[in-house]
């Protein structure tokens, strides 16, 4: 058979099939939260892309990320210290890292899409802005202009935007303007209900950045870290253990810390609970990110093997786990950075030493409903202790309560005149004393005068 030449089928994808594939699965909080990412990353970087555990000291005070939500346009400024102009015509604008690109610099960045997808998902008409300083020690400043619609109009390769001179920024940094925004960017902002649950997930997910000094801005207004803490005492003494693991032949650190952050809910009432256990339960850390907060789901665990599901019991519990690698595609990260990959053998590998902390708690739990006045007198002596400081020691310490058997009461009931029983309410100093008051009075009285003190 004959193909008369035609011995190559074209497989060239198309830029419409790229921005439409690339923000499909993905929500705007996660686009927002990926060019936030970026100017950590670009923080991180400025500071020397030290590991990122807890006991690693870099000061991210120098640092401001501020993000506008306006009903017309999005804008991310920060002064991380700016992308290169190298940077940018060789790899930040190319959609994945090329293999040369590999960096081992701790970041939160992997797969060289976020700020590609971010900024289609937000808009048609995109500037990236950036200003930074130069081997020689001057400062350079440049802008690339994407207009979505005319770029979409021609898929022959080379892909690729150009880059123009721009007025410098007045910090080194990168600002990233969007208009044009598409309708479902538009309506959100126009939300307060969106405004304000995206600052409550900043708030967390990057509560360990700010703890460090970061500051991030949402429409003006500074965003305030989740303050996550622990408490300690003699009776109370949290876990904290740290080791490696090797994956292909990256090296992951791990640390893990577990204990008590509240004393457990007096009631145990679902409808109470809803609010109440809202920053108990695992939060898993990548790089530094909090991909995962306050879970209480079977991807940290609960409900499977053998730990029971999550219950309004167990508030009161914090544990974090840490990764760290130079390599960020080592973590055990979802490719919207939103949550844990159960699949990586990192993960699974640390998990039973998550699961000891759990059990223990759980098992105090149970424990000190048999002695509650003993373990609210030791709970309440406990001190907030910042994670950093907390000691390396295997296991959790909590205390061994011995249960009080509970001591049977008897209910009496009578029927006297009404005149008579007001009489007495009346020389109890109240004539309009409920009865059952005046009752538990005189046998009160009575115990003293014939049995006296117990
Ligand atoms: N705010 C910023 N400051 C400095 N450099 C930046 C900034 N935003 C993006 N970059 C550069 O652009 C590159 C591409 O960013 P992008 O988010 O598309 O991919 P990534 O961060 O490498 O990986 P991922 O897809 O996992 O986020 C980054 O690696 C970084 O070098
Ligand atoms: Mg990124």
């Amino acid at each position: 058979m004959s193909v008369d030449g035609k011995n190559r089928a074209f497989a060239y994808p198309t830029k419409a099939f790229f921005v439409r594939m690339i923000t499909r699965d993905i929500n705007l909080e996660d686009c927002i939260l990926d060019l936030i990412d970026n100017s950590v990353d670009s923080a991180w970087n400025q500071e020397g892309s030290c590991p990122m555990g807890l006991g690693d000291g870099a000061n991210l005070s120098r640092y401001t990320i501020d993000i506008q939500l306006l009903p017309d346009q999005f804008v991310i400024r920060d002064n991380c210290g700016g992308m290169s102009l190298d940077n940018a015509v060789e790899h930040a604008f190319s959609f994945g890292r090329n293999a040369t690109a590999d960096r081992d610099d701790f970041s939160i960045g992997v797969y060289g899409i976020g700020m590609k997808r971010a900024v289609f998902k937000l808009g048609r008409k995109v500037k990236v802005r950036s200003t930074f300083t130069q081997s020689d020690g001057s400062r350079l400043a440049f802008v690339v202009p994407i207009e979505v619609d005319t770029w979409l109009q021609n898929d022959a390769p080379p892909w690729d935007f150009d880059i123009a001179d721009d007025n410098p920024l007045e910090e080194n940094g990168v600002e990233i303007s969007v208009s044009e925004l598409t309708p479902g960017s538009a309506s959100s902002f126009n939300s307060p209900a969106f405004v304000q649950n995206l600052r409550r997930i900043i708030a967390r997910d990057y509560s360990l950045h700010m703890q460090r000094g970061l500051k991030i801005r949402l429409n003006g207004n500074p965003v305030v870290g989740w303050a996550i803490n622990l408490l300690q005492s003699d009776d109370f003494i949290p876990m904290r253990v740290e080791y490696t693991d090797e994956l292909e032949g990256d090296t992951v650190g791990i640390e893990i810390i577990g204990g008590m952050a509240a004393p457990p809910p007096e009631s145990i009432d679902p409808d109470e609970g809803d609010d109440g256990d809202r920053r108990f339960g695992w939060y898993v850390v990548c790089n530094g990110r909090i991909v995962l907060a306050a879970d209480k789901s079977a991807l940290t665990g609960w409900g499977t093997e053998d730990w029971p599901q999550w219950h309004y019991q167990y508030a009161g519990f914090i544990g974090i786990i840490l990764f760290t690698a130079a390599n960020a595609a080592a973590l055990p990260l979802t490719t919207t950075k939103r949550s844990v990959d159960t699949s990586s053998e990192i993960y699974r590998r640390a998990r039973p030493r998550m699961r000891e902390v759990s059990k223990r708690w759980i098992s105090y739990t149970n424990q000190r409903k048999q002695a509650l006045d003993e373990a609210r007198k030791r709970e309440s002596a406990a001190v907030s202790v910042p994670l950093a400081s907390i000691a390396q020691r295997p296991a959790v310490t909590l205390p061994v309560l011995v249960a009080k058997p509970a001591q049977k009461s008897a209910n009496v009931n009578y029927s006297v005149p009404v005149s008579r029983m007001k009489k007495l309410a009346q020389e109890f100093g109240n004539i309009n004393m409920p009865y059952r008051d005046v009752g538990l009075r005189a046998f009160e009285y009575t115990y003293q005068d014939l049995v006296g003190k117990d």
